[in-house]
């Protein structure tokens, strides 16, 4: 792969956006190679995922403005249809996701990180959907997540205005969890998917259908949606491994990775 590094520590993966030229903007080449990554990833062994771009100054800056610029309208929608069908398959891909953003996280930067479960970012980073400043709308996913995850009026504001905002205000916003300076993001990323892996997979990638397909029902589905995946749970080792080892009074008994089964 040319511009996606993909590298597996033991129970989690980082991928990074290697576009540094660019400042890790997406073109068609790139949101290709992420498609085939995630793809790849093997889920048997990897139990969280790291999305990060590659360099100090960016994270993504964004959908390629050179390949946009000369699109007709029907592929202008297939170049959407894209980029949403990949972040999708982010979105959706079993095991959590954790977007390290290091630096410019603008439209279709900032768009991939909200595809993540978790973002966490530097102090330099900012984020912002500065599309109307260049007569689109966002489209991969802007629109839609931003309002989710901020709350509609402020997604209206920041898309409206196309103003970027900083790390400070992304956390005071939401829309973020975390700042950290740039040296200890990535340290940072890596022991919060190392604490997820640690625990038991198949409960941790229930939590992530219950809360995402949750969100999209009413409250009466969407109980029904959490005790099905809460009933699963009790047919595996690692809910009996768990139990088992919390009820067990030997406290020199030292706790065995869970097995994801
Ligand atoms: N597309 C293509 N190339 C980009 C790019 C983008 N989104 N962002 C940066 N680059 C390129 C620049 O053209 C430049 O290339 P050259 O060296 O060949 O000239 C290189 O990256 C470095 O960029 P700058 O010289 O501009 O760096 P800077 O530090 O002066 O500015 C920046 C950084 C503020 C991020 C600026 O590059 C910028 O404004 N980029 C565009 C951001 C943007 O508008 N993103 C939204 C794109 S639209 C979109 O994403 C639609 C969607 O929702 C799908």
């Amino acid at each position: 792969m040319e511009f996606v590094l993909y590298e597996q520590k033991g129970t989690y993966a980082i991928l990074t956006i290697n576009r540094e030229k660019a400042l890790n903007a997406l073109n068609s080449a790139v949101l290709e190679e992420l498609d085939k990554t995630i793809d790849g990833i093997d889920l048997q062994t990897v139990r969280c995922l790291i999305v990060t771009g590659a360099g100090q100054k960016s994270f993504v800056a964004g959908a390629d403005i050179g390949e946009m610029s000369g699109l007709t309208k029907a592929q202008g929608e297939a170049f959407g249809k894209k980029g949403n069908d990949v972040f999708r398959k982010l979105e959706t891909l079993p095991i959590p996701v954790i977007a390290a953003v290091n630096g410019f996280a603008l439209g279709g930067g900032c768009e991939i990180s909200m595809s993540c479960d978790i973002r966490i970012c530097s102090d330099n980073a900012v984020f912002g959907q500065p599309e109307v400043g260049l007569g689109i709308t966002p489209g991969f996913g802007g629109t839609q997540r931003l309002a989710r995850l901020v709350g509609a009026g402020m997604a209206k504001q920041m898309i409206y205005t196309a103003r970027n905002i900083k790390a400070d205000e992304a956390l005071r916003i939401g829309l973020v969890n975390a700042v950290y300076t740039q040296e200890e993001l990535l340290p940072a990323a890596e022991k919060m998917a190392a604490g997820i892996a640690k625990n038991a997979p198949i409960a941790v990638r229930n939590c992530k259908k219950a809360i995402n397909e949750g969100l999209d029902m009413d409250m009466d589905e969407a109980i029904v949606l959490e005790e099905k995946l809460f009933g699963a749970c009790f047919e595996t080792e690692d809910q009996r491994y768990g139990m088992a080892f919390f009820l067990d009074k030997n406290k020199e008994k030292v706790k065995e990775p869970f097995k994801n089964c």
